[in-house]
Protein backbone atom coordinates (compact mmCIF):
# COMPACT_ATOMS: atom_id res chain seq x y z
CA UNK A 1 0.00 0.00 0.00
CA UNK A 2 1.33 2.96 -1.20
CA UNK A 3 2.18 5.84 1.75
CA UNK A 4 1.98 10.00 1.10
CA UNK A 5 4.15 10.47 3.97
CA UNK A 6 7.43 11.79 2.51
CA UNK A 7 10.31 11.93 4.51
CA UNK A 8 12.06 15.50 4.19
CA UNK A 9 15.48 16.21 3.75
CA UNK A 10 17.63 18.65 6.07
CA UNK A 11 17.13 22.46 5.69
CA UNK A 12 17.07 26.20 7.08
CA UNK A 13 13.91 28.10 7.69
CA UNK A 14 13.29 30.11 4.95
CA UNK A 15 16.18 28.99 3.12
CA UNK A 16 15.68 24.92 2.44
CA UNK A 17 18.54 23.07 1.76
CA UNK A 18 20.08 25.71 -0.57
CA UNK A 19 23.19 26.16 1.49
CA UNK A 20 23.39 22.16 1.19
CA UNK A 21 22.83 22.14 -2.29
CA UNK A 22 25.35 25.12 -2.74
CA UNK A 23 28.21 23.09 -1.26
CA UNK A 24 27.71 20.42 -3.85
CA UNK A 25 24.47 18.84 -5.36
CA UNK A 26 25.47 15.52 -6.23
CA UNK A 27 26.98 14.97 -2.52
CA UNK A 28 23.71 16.29 -0.88
CA UNK A 29 21.58 14.13 -3.23
CA UNK A 30 23.93 11.21 -2.43
CA UNK A 31 23.45 11.55 1.57
CA UNK A 32 19.81 12.07 1.53
CA UNK A 33 19.04 9.22 -0.10
CA UNK A 34 21.46 6.87 1.99
CA UNK A 35 19.51 8.60 4.98
CA UNK A 36 15.75 8.87 3.74
CA UNK A 37 15.88 6.28 0.68
CA UNK A 38 14.83 6.86 -2.86
CA UNK A 39 12.23 9.12 -2.42
CA UNK A 40 12.35 12.65 -0.24
CA UNK A 41 11.48 16.04 -0.28
CA UNK A 42 13.40 19.20 0.11
CA UNK A 43 12.83 22.60 -0.54
CA UNK A 44 14.75 25.31 -2.55
CA UNK A 45 13.89 29.01 -1.24
CA UNK A 46 10.68 29.28 -2.49
CA UNK A 47 9.95 26.20 -4.28
CA UNK A 48 9.21 22.34 -2.72
CA UNK A 49 10.36 19.57 -4.83
CA UNK A 50 9.70 15.37 -4.67
CA UNK A 51 13.33 14.08 -5.45
CA UNK A 52 13.30 10.34 -6.56
CA UNK A 53 17.02 9.22 -6.59
CA UNK A 54 19.20 6.51 -6.75
CA UNK A 55 19.25 3.35 -9.05
CA UNK A 56 15.68 3.00 -9.22
CA UNK A 57 14.71 6.58 -10.39
CA UNK A 58 17.27 6.36 -13.08
CA UNK A 59 15.38 3.07 -13.99
CA UNK A 60 11.89 5.01 -13.60
CA UNK A 61 12.76 7.77 -15.69
CA UNK A 62 14.03 5.68 -18.12
CA UNK A 63 11.39 2.98 -18.58
CA UNK A 64 8.26 5.03 -17.26
CA UNK A 65 9.51 8.82 -17.79
CA UNK A 66 7.60 9.01 -20.79
CA UNK A 67 3.93 8.26 -19.62
CA UNK A 68 4.49 9.55 -15.84
CA UNK A 69 6.45 12.81 -15.96
CA UNK A 70 6.70 15.85 -18.50
CA UNK A 71 9.00 19.00 -19.11
CA UNK A 72 6.84 21.30 -20.26
CA UNK A 73 6.22 23.39 -16.58
CA UNK A 74 9.96 23.91 -15.68
CA UNK A 75 11.17 25.15 -19.34
CA UNK A 76 8.20 27.82 -19.91
CA UNK A 77 9.53 30.55 -17.63
CA UNK A 78 13.18 29.97 -20.55
CA UNK A 79 10.93 29.63 -23.39
CA UNK A 80 9.09 32.72 -22.61
CA UNK A 81 12.36 34.69 -22.46
CA UNK A 82 12.89 33.84 -25.89
CA UNK A 83 9.24 34.58 -26.86
CA UNK A 84 8.75 30.76 -27.60
CA UNK A 85 5.94 28.91 -27.11
CA UNK A 86 7.94 25.32 -26.86
CA UNK A 87 11.33 24.30 -27.37
CA UNK A 88 13.44 20.91 -27.50
CA UNK A 89 13.49 20.42 -23.91
CA UNK A 90 10.18 21.37 -23.17
CA UNK A 91 8.28 19.00 -25.67
CA UNK A 92 6.57 15.86 -24.96
CA UNK A 93 5.39 13.43 -26.97
CA UNK A 94 4.68 13.57 -30.58
CA UNK A 95 6.38 16.89 -30.67
CA UNK A 96 9.34 16.46 -28.65
CA UNK A 97 10.04 13.23 -31.19
CA UNK A 98 9.79 15.46 -34.56
CA UNK A 99 12.16 18.07 -32.97
CA UNK A 100 14.41 15.65 -32.01
CA UNK A 101 14.53 14.17 -35.98
CA UNK A 102 15.37 17.70 -37.12
CA UNK A 103 18.22 18.29 -34.93
CA UNK A 104 19.71 15.08 -34.89
CA UNK A 105 22.14 15.57 -37.45
CA UNK A 106 23.59 18.85 -36.56
CA UNK A 107 24.40 17.62 -33.34
CA UNK A 108 25.54 14.11 -33.96
CA UNK A 109 28.75 12.75 -33.46
CA UNK A 110 28.97 12.21 -37.08
CA UNK A 111 29.25 15.91 -37.86
CA UNK A 112 31.61 16.32 -34.99
CA UNK A 113 33.88 13.56 -36.35
CA UNK A 114 33.63 15.53 -39.81
CA UNK A 115 34.57 18.47 -38.31
CA UNK A 116 38.01 17.54 -36.24
CA UNK A 117 39.72 20.13 -38.06
CA UNK A 118 37.52 23.19 -37.36
CA UNK A 119 37.21 21.88 -33.91
CA UNK A 120 41.38 21.54 -33.55
CA UNK A 121 41.58 25.23 -35.30
CA UNK A 122 39.56 27.09 -33.24
CA UNK A 123 40.70 25.47 -29.76
CA UNK A 124 44.43 26.33 -30.90
CA UNK A 125 43.80 29.67 -31.76
CA UNK A 126 42.47 30.46 -28.40
CA UNK A 127 45.22 28.52 -26.85
CA UNK A 128 47.86 30.61 -28.39
CA UNK A 129 46.47 33.68 -26.85
CA UNK A 130 47.04 32.11 -23.49
CA UNK A 131 50.23 33.59 -21.99
CA UNK A 132 53.32 31.87 -20.13
CA UNK A 133 53.61 31.71 -16.92
CA UNK A 134 50.95 33.33 -15.54
CA UNK A 135 47.82 31.98 -13.44
CA UNK A 136 44.90 32.20 -16.05
CA UNK A 137 41.17 30.26 -14.50
CA UNK A 138 40.20 27.63 -16.44
CA UNK A 139 36.58 27.93 -17.10
CA UNK A 140 36.20 31.01 -18.72
CA UNK A 141 39.17 30.09 -20.99
CA UNK A 142 36.85 26.74 -21.57
CA UNK A 143 34.02 28.34 -22.09
CA UNK A 144 35.78 30.79 -25.11
CA UNK A 145 37.06 27.70 -27.03
CA UNK A 146 33.91 24.87 -26.64
CA UNK A 147 31.16 27.59 -27.61
CA UNK A 148 33.18 29.16 -30.03
CA UNK A 149 33.77 25.57 -31.81
CA UNK A 150 29.89 24.61 -31.57
CA UNK A 151 28.38 28.53 -32.55
CA UNK A 152 30.74 28.79 -35.47
CA UNK A 153 30.66 24.62 -36.86
CA UNK A 154 26.96 24.00 -36.18
CA UNK A 155 25.57 27.75 -36.46
CA UNK A 156 27.93 29.15 -38.79
CA UNK A 157 29.24 32.02 -37.06
CA UNK A 158 31.31 32.60 -34.27
CA UNK A 159 30.11 33.98 -30.92
CA UNK A 160 33.58 35.01 -29.69
CA UNK A 161 32.53 38.80 -29.14
CA UNK A 162 29.12 37.91 -27.45
CA UNK A 163 30.75 35.46 -25.52
CA UNK A 164 30.30 37.46 -22.08
CA UNK A 165 27.40 38.51 -22.91
CA UNK A 166 26.17 34.55 -23.75
CA UNK A 167 27.37 33.36 -20.17
CA UNK A 168 25.28 36.36 -17.90
CA UNK A 169 22.37 35.41 -20.05
CA UNK A 170 21.96 31.79 -20.14
CA UNK A 171 23.08 32.01 -16.38
CA UNK A 172 20.92 34.43 -15.56
CA UNK A 173 17.72 32.81 -17.27
CA UNK A 174 18.76 29.33 -15.60
CA UNK A 175 18.77 30.36 -12.07
CA UNK A 176 15.57 32.19 -12.80
CA UNK A 177 14.38 29.37 -13.96
CA UNK A 178 15.54 26.80 -11.22
CA UNK A 179 14.17 28.97 -8.43
CA UNK A 180 12.21 32.27 -9.79
CA UNK A 181 13.06 35.49 -7.88
CA UNK A 182 16.73 34.58 -7.62
CA UNK A 183 18.39 37.29 -10.13
CA UNK A 184 17.69 40.89 -11.08
CA UNK A 185 16.38 40.84 -14.90
CA UNK A 186 16.04 44.41 -15.00
CA UNK A 187 19.64 44.81 -14.55
CA UNK A 188 21.36 46.55 -17.02
CA UNK A 189 24.55 44.09 -17.74
CA UNK A 190 21.19 41.70 -17.98
CA UNK A 191 19.55 43.89 -20.33
CA UNK A 192 22.64 44.72 -22.22
CA UNK A 193 23.24 40.99 -22.24
CA UNK A 194 19.93 39.90 -23.98
CA UNK A 195 20.25 42.92 -26.11
CA UNK A 196 23.56 41.37 -27.78
CA UNK A 197 21.87 38.09 -27.67
CA UNK A 198 19.71 39.28 -30.14
CA UNK A 199 21.95 40.94 -32.16
CA UNK A 200 23.84 37.20 -32.21
CA UNK A 201 20.24 36.07 -33.32
CA UNK A 202 19.79 38.24 -36.10
CA UNK A 203 23.20 37.48 -37.26
CA UNK A 204 22.77 33.67 -37.54
CA UNK A 205 19.39 34.37 -39.42
CA UNK A 206 21.04 36.42 -41.81
CA UNK A 207 23.82 34.56 -42.59
CA UNK A 208 21.24 31.54 -43.40
CA UNK A 209 18.95 33.49 -45.50
CA UNK A 210 18.02 34.70 -48.71
CA UNK A 211 21.50 35.73 -50.82
CA UNK A 212 23.68 34.55 -47.67
CA UNK A 213 22.01 31.23 -47.54
CA UNK A 214 23.63 30.71 -51.03
CA UNK A 215 26.77 32.10 -50.17
CA UNK A 216 27.48 30.93 -46.78
CA UNK A 217 29.62 28.04 -47.42
CA UNK A 218 29.61 23.74 -48.06
CA UNK A 219 26.66 21.53 -46.46
CA UNK A 220 23.85 22.31 -44.73
CA UNK A 221 23.89 23.29 -40.59
CA UNK A 222 21.62 22.81 -37.94
CA UNK A 223 20.22 26.20 -39.13
CA UNK A 224 19.23 25.55 -42.43
CA UNK A 225 17.96 22.11 -41.18
CA UNK A 226 15.52 24.32 -38.50
CA UNK A 227 15.05 26.88 -41.14
CA UNK A 228 14.18 23.92 -43.75
CA UNK A 229 11.45 22.62 -40.75
CA UNK A 230 10.10 25.90 -40.33
CA UNK A 231 9.55 26.63 -43.66
CA UNK A 232 7.88 23.18 -44.71
CA UNK A 233 5.15 23.53 -41.63
CA UNK A 234 5.46 27.03 -40.16
CA UNK A 235 2.29 26.04 -37.91
CA UNK A 236 4.04 23.61 -36.37
CA UNK A 237 7.51 25.48 -36.47
CA UNK A 238 6.57 29.12 -36.13
CA UNK A 239 8.91 31.66 -36.03
CA UNK A 240 8.41 33.11 -33.04
CA UNK A 241 10.17 29.06 -31.88
CA UNK A 242 13.04 29.93 -33.93
CA UNK A 243 15.07 31.77 -31.78
CA UNK A 244 15.43 29.40 -29.03
CA UNK A 245 16.30 26.63 -30.86
CA UNK A 246 18.80 28.58 -33.28
CA UNK A 247 20.41 29.18 -29.71
CA UNK A 248 20.93 26.20 -28.41
CA UNK A 249 24.67 25.56 -30.57
CA UNK A 250 25.72 28.62 -28.58
CA UNK A 251 24.45 27.29 -25.11
CA UNK A 252 24.60 23.64 -25.84
CA UNK A 253 28.55 23.64 -24.56
CA UNK A 254 29.03 26.61 -22.75
CA UNK A 255 28.23 25.09 -19.27
CA UNK A 256 28.71 21.16 -20.02
CA UNK A 257 31.39 20.51 -22.04
CA UNK A 258 33.00 23.22 -20.71
CA UNK A 259 32.45 22.62 -17.02
CA UNK A 260 33.38 18.80 -18.06
CA UNK A 261 36.61 19.64 -19.61
CA UNK A 262 37.91 21.76 -17.12
CA UNK A 263 37.12 19.25 -14.62
CA UNK A 264 39.15 16.74 -16.79
CA UNK A 265 42.11 19.25 -17.03
CA UNK A 266 42.22 19.12 -13.09
CA UNK A 267 41.70 15.23 -12.63
CA UNK A 268 44.38 15.00 -14.72
CA UNK A 269 46.93 17.40 -13.47
CA UNK A 270 46.32 15.44 -10.00
CA UNK A 271 46.77 12.14 -11.79
CA UNK A 272 50.19 12.61 -14.05
CA UNK A 273 50.20 8.74 -15.05
CA UNK A 274 46.85 9.26 -16.92
CA UNK A 275 47.79 12.82 -18.17
CA UNK A 276 51.11 11.08 -19.78
CA UNK A 277 48.79 8.15 -21.98
CA UNK A 278 46.07 10.87 -22.99
CA UNK A 279 48.91 13.28 -23.89
CA UNK A 280 50.50 10.24 -26.12
CA UNK A 281 46.81 9.76 -28.10
CA UNK A 282 46.84 13.93 -27.78
CA UNK A 283 50.05 13.63 -29.80
CA UNK A 284 48.93 10.90 -32.20
CA UNK A 285 46.05 12.78 -33.10
CA UNK A 286 47.74 15.79 -33.53
CA UNK A 287 51.28 14.96 -35.43
CA UNK A 288 48.56 13.77 -37.97
CA UNK A 289 50.44 10.20 -38.16
CA UNK A 290 47.44 8.42 -38.75
CA UNK A 291 44.28 9.94 -40.26
CA UNK A 292 41.79 11.94 -37.10
CA UNK A 293 38.97 9.81 -37.22
CA UNK A 294 40.97 6.22 -36.44
CA UNK A 295 43.39 8.48 -33.70
CA UNK A 296 39.92 9.48 -32.15
CA UNK A 297 38.56 6.15 -32.03
CA UNK A 298 42.21 4.92 -30.60
CA UNK A 299 42.00 7.14 -27.71
CA UNK A 300 40.85 5.04 -25.18
CA UNK A 301 42.61 6.52 -22.35
CA UNK A 302 40.89 9.95 -23.05
CA UNK A 303 37.80 8.47 -23.55
CA UNK A 304 38.14 6.93 -20.20
CA UNK A 305 39.28 9.41 -18.47
CA UNK A 306 36.51 11.75 -19.78
CA UNK A 307 33.88 8.99 -18.30
CA UNK A 308 35.58 9.14 -14.75
CA UNK A 309 35.37 13.06 -14.97
CA UNK A 310 31.59 12.91 -15.83
CA UNK A 311 30.80 10.25 -13.07
CA UNK A 312 32.74 12.21 -10.76
CA UNK A 313 32.14 15.89 -11.59
CA UNK A 314 28.76 15.11 -13.08
CA UNK A 315 27.53 18.93 -14.33
CA UNK A 316 23.91 17.93 -15.07
CA UNK A 317 23.47 16.05 -11.24
CA UNK A 318 19.87 16.41 -11.65
CA UNK A 319 16.85 16.65 -13.90
CA UNK A 320 13.89 18.62 -13.13
CA UNK A 321 10.47 17.42 -13.99
CA UNK A 322 6.31 17.66 -13.23
CA UNK A 323 4.62 14.74 -12.56
CA UNK A 324 2.02 14.58 -15.30
CA UNK A 325 -0.04 11.78 -14.14
CA UNK A 326 -0.21 10.35 -10.19
CA UNK A 327 2.08 7.26 -9.78
CA UNK A 328 3.62 5.05 -6.98
CA UNK A 329 7.56 5.43 -6.47
CA UNK A 330 9.51 3.01 -3.93
CA UNK A 331 6.00 2.69 -2.20
CA UNK A 332 5.03 6.17 -2.15
CA UNK A 333 2.19 7.95 -4.21
CA UNK A 334 3.70 10.52 -6.15
CA UNK A 335 0.24 12.83 -7.13
CA UNK A 336 0.11 14.61 -10.19
CA UNK A 337 1.00 18.50 -10.78
CA UNK A 338 3.73 17.27 -8.34
CA UNK A 339 7.70 19.15 -8.90
CA UNK A 340 10.14 16.43 -9.25
CA UNK A 341 13.80 16.59 -9.16
CA UNK A 342 15.37 13.09 -10.88
CA UNK A 343 18.96 12.97 -8.85
CA UNK A 344 20.51 11.26 -11.90
CA UNK A 345 23.91 11.18 -10.85
CA UNK A 346 23.46 9.64 -6.70
CA UNK A 347 24.35 6.29 -8.07
CA UNK A 348 27.96 7.41 -9.25
CA UNK A 349 29.00 7.72 -5.78
CA UNK A 350 27.42 4.11 -4.66
CA UNK A 351 30.24 1.92 -3.67
CA UNK A 352 27.84 -1.03 -4.39
CA UNK A 353 28.02 0.15 -8.26
CA UNK A 354 31.67 2.00 -8.58
CA UNK A 355 33.94 0.47 -5.38
CA UNK A 356 35.99 3.86 -3.59
CA UNK A 357 34.17 5.99 -5.55
CA UNK A 358 36.17 9.24 -4.37
CA UNK A 359 39.21 7.12 -6.40
CA UNK A 360 39.76 9.02 -10.03
CA UNK A 361 39.87 5.40 -11.63
CA UNK A 362 40.05 5.36 -15.30
CA UNK A 363 40.06 0.83 -15.54
CA UNK A 364 35.95 1.31 -14.27
CA UNK A 365 35.43 1.51 -17.75
CA UNK A 366 37.81 -1.06 -19.67
CA UNK A 367 35.74 -4.31 -20.64
CA UNK A 368 36.67 -6.56 -17.79
CA UNK A 369 34.97 -4.39 -15.65
CA UNK A 370 32.86 -2.03 -17.26
CA UNK A 371 31.28 -0.52 -14.13
CA UNK A 372 29.40 2.14 -16.30
CA UNK A 373 27.08 -0.87 -17.48
CA UNK A 374 25.17 -1.96 -14.91
CA UNK A 375 21.94 -0.83 -15.60
CA UNK A 376 20.93 2.39 -14.88
CA UNK A 377 23.60 3.79 -12.43
CA UNK A 378 25.67 5.55 -15.07
CA UNK A 379 23.51 8.54 -16.51
CA UNK A 380 25.66 12.25 -17.54
CA UNK A 381 23.66 12.72 -20.17
CA UNK A 382 20.74 11.82 -18.99
CA UNK A 383 17.89 9.23 -19.49
CA UNK A 384 14.48 8.82 -20.65
CA UNK A 385 13.46 10.63 -23.83
CA UNK A 386 15.56 13.46 -23.63
CA UNK A 387 18.23 12.13 -23.01
CA UNK A 388 20.93 14.44 -24.57
CA UNK A 389 21.16 14.70 -28.36
CA UNK A 390 24.33 16.08 -28.30
CA UNK A 391 26.27 13.56 -26.47
CA UNK A 392 28.02 11.78 -29.33
CA UNK A 393 29.14 15.57 -30.38
CA UNK A 394 29.98 16.46 -26.70
CA UNK A 395 32.65 13.31 -26.48
CA UNK A 396 34.27 14.28 -29.44
CA UNK A 397 34.61 17.40 -28.71
CA UNK A 398 35.71 17.05 -25.27
CA UNK A 399 38.65 14.71 -26.63
CA UNK A 400 39.45 16.62 -29.33
CA UNK A 401 39.59 20.01 -26.97
CA UNK A 402 41.90 18.37 -24.10
CA UNK A 403 44.33 16.69 -27.16
CA UNK A 404 44.66 19.93 -28.58
CA UNK A 405 45.89 21.25 -25.57
CA UNK A 406 47.68 18.88 -23.97
CA UNK A 407 49.67 19.02 -27.32
CA UNK A 408 50.04 22.23 -27.79
CA UNK A 409 51.03 23.68 -23.97
CA UNK A 410 52.51 21.94 -20.68
CA UNK A 411 50.11 23.39 -17.99
CA UNK A 412 50.40 23.72 -14.59
CA UNK A 413 47.90 24.03 -11.65
CA UNK A 414 48.35 27.65 -10.45
CA UNK A 415 49.47 26.67 -6.58
CA UNK A 416 50.81 22.83 -6.36
CA UNK A 417 48.61 22.55 -3.08
CA UNK A 418 45.18 23.42 -4.88
CA UNK A 419 42.54 21.26 -3.89
CA UNK A 420 39.27 21.66 -6.11
CA UNK A 421 36.50 23.87 -5.29
CA UNK A 422 33.46 24.18 -6.88
CA UNK A 423 30.41 26.32 -7.75
CA UNK A 424 26.89 24.84 -7.98
CA UNK A 425 24.73 27.22 -9.45
CA UNK A 426 23.36 27.62 -11.84
CA UNK A 427 25.71 24.23 -12.91
CA UNK A 428 28.20 22.60 -11.24
CA UNK A 429 31.94 23.46 -12.01
CA UNK A 430 35.10 24.41 -10.96
CA UNK A 431 35.42 27.72 -9.19
CA UNK A 432 37.12 30.46 -10.57
CA UNK A 433 39.79 29.21 -7.99
CA UNK A 434 40.94 26.65 -10.27
CA UNK A 435 44.12 28.57 -12.45
CA UNK A 436 46.12 26.91 -14.50
CA UNK A 437 49.67 28.29 -15.93
CA UNK A 438 51.14 27.43 -19.51
CA UNK A 439 54.52 26.66 -18.17
CA UNK A 440 56.12 26.33 -22.14
CA UNK A 441 54.42 25.52 -25.41
CA UNK A 442 54.99 22.70 -26.82
CA UNK A 443 52.92 22.39 -30.16
CA UNK A 444 54.89 21.65 -33.37
CA UNK A 445 52.26 23.49 -35.39
CA UNK A 446 50.71 27.08 -34.09
CA UNK A 447 47.24 28.05 -34.93
CA UNK A 448 48.36 31.50 -36.72
CA UNK A 449 51.08 30.25 -38.50
CA UNK A 450 49.70 29.06 -41.54
CA UNK A 451 47.54 32.39 -42.04
CA UNK A 452 49.71 34.71 -40.60
CA UNK A 453 52.87 36.33 -42.26
CA UNK A 454 55.07 36.46 -38.67
CA UNK A 455 54.10 32.74 -38.09
CA UNK A 456 53.57 30.90 -35.05
CA UNK A 457 56.12 32.32 -32.83
CA UNK A 458 55.69 35.91 -33.40
CA UNK A 459 51.80 35.15 -33.02
CA UNK A 460 52.38 33.68 -29.37
CA UNK A 461 54.90 36.29 -28.66
CA UNK A 462 52.62 39.23 -29.65
CA UNK A 463 50.16 37.94 -28.23
CA UNK A 464 51.92 37.55 -24.91
CA UNK A 465 52.50 40.89 -25.74
CA UNK A 466 49.32 42.41 -25.63
CA UNK A 467 47.99 40.41 -22.66
CA UNK A 468 50.98 41.80 -20.78
CA UNK A 469 50.32 45.52 -22.16
CA UNK A 470 46.36 45.50 -22.44
CA UNK A 471 45.07 42.96 -19.89
CA UNK A 472 43.50 39.24 -21.10
CA UNK A 473 40.04 41.04 -22.74
CA UNK A 474 41.24 43.97 -24.44
CA UNK A 475 44.64 41.67 -25.38
CA UNK A 476 41.98 38.89 -26.82
CA UNK A 477 39.98 41.28 -29.20
CA UNK A 478 43.03 43.68 -30.23
CA UNK A 479 43.95 39.83 -31.41
CA UNK A 480 40.92 38.82 -32.72
CA UNK A 481 40.62 42.26 -35.14
CA UNK A 482 43.95 40.90 -36.92
CA UNK A 483 42.42 37.17 -37.57
CA UNK A 484 39.95 36.04 -39.17
CA UNK A 485 36.44 36.36 -37.52
CA UNK A 486 35.81 33.09 -38.69
CA UNK A 487 37.70 29.78 -38.34
CA UNK A 488 34.64 27.45 -39.18
CA UNK A 489 34.38 25.32 -42.54
CA UNK A 490 32.42 28.91 -43.87
CA UNK A 491 34.44 31.51 -44.82
CA UNK A 492 31.48 34.39 -44.03
CA UNK A 493 32.41 36.84 -46.97
CA UNK A 494 30.96 39.51 -44.85
C1 LIG B 1 29.48 17.05 -21.18
C2 LIG B 1 28.63 17.57 -22.02
C3 LIG B 1 27.14 17.47 -21.92
C4 LIG B 1 26.36 16.98 -20.91
C5 LIG B 1 26.82 16.38 -19.58
C6 LIG B 1 25.00 17.11 -21.34
C7 LIG B 1 23.91 16.70 -20.59
C8 LIG B 1 22.61 16.78 -21.03
C9 LIG B 1 21.48 16.31 -20.28
C10 LIG B 1 21.54 15.67 -18.89
C11 LIG B 1 20.38 16.52 -21.03
C12 LIG B 1 18.94 16.14 -20.64
C13 LIG B 1 18.16 17.28 -20.06
C14 LIG B 1 16.81 16.81 -19.55
O1 LIG B 1 16.48 15.63 -19.63
O2 LIG B 1 16.08 17.64 -19.02
C15 LIG B 1 20.80 17.14 -22.26
C16 LIG B 1 19.94 17.50 -23.28
C17 LIG B 1 20.36 18.01 -24.48
N1 LIG B 1 21.66 18.22 -24.87
FE1 LIG B 1 23.31 17.88 -23.78
N2 LIG B 1 24.97 17.68 -22.58
C18 LIG B 1 26.25 17.92 -22.98
C19 LIG B 1 26.66 18.49 -24.17
C20 LIG B 1 25.84 18.79 -25.22
C21 LIG B 1 26.29 19.31 -26.49
C22 LIG B 1 27.73 19.63 -26.85
C23 LIG B 1 25.18 19.45 -27.27
C24 LIG B 1 25.09 19.93 -28.67
C25 LIG B 1 26.10 19.95 -29.52
C26 LIG B 1 24.03 19.04 -26.48
C27 LIG B 1 22.73 19.06 -26.93
C28 LIG B 1 21.65 18.72 -26.15
C29 LIG B 1 20.27 18.83 -26.61
C30 LIG B 1 19.80 19.35 -27.97
C31 LIG B 1 19.47 18.40 -25.55
C32 LIG B 1 17.95 18.36 -25.51
C33 LIG B 1 17.46 16.94 -25.73
C34 LIG B 1 15.96 16.84 -25.59
O3 LIG B 1 15.34 17.61 -24.85
O4 LIG B 1 15.41 15.95 -26.22
N3 LIG B 1 24.47 18.65 -25.25
N4 LIG B 1 22.16 17.28 -22.24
Amino acid sequence: MASSTIPFARGLPVVGSVFDMARDIRAFMTDSYLELGPVYGMRLLNRRFTVLAGMEANRFLAREGTKHVRSFEFWSGFNAWFGAARSTLSADGPDHAAFRRTLRRGYSREYAVEHIDGLVDIARREIAMWPLSRSMPAVPALQRIVTDQVGTLVAGVSPRPYNDDLVRYVHGLLSATLVPGTYMRWSPRFRRASAQVDKLYHEVIECHTGTMRERHGAEPDLIDDLLDLHDADPKFFPEADLKIAAMGPFVAALDTVAGTTAFMLYALLRNPDVLAKVREEADALLNGDMPAEQALREMDATHRAAMETMRMYPVTPMLIRTAANSFEFAGHRIPAGERLIIATAVPHYLPEFFPEPERFDIDRYTPERAEHKQPYVYAPFGLGPHRCLGNGFAEVQIAVTMATILHEVDLDLDRAAYSLKTTQFPVPAPAESFKVRVKGRRGAVQPLADRKPWGALGGAVLGGALWGALGAEAAREAFRSMTPAHLGRRPLSR
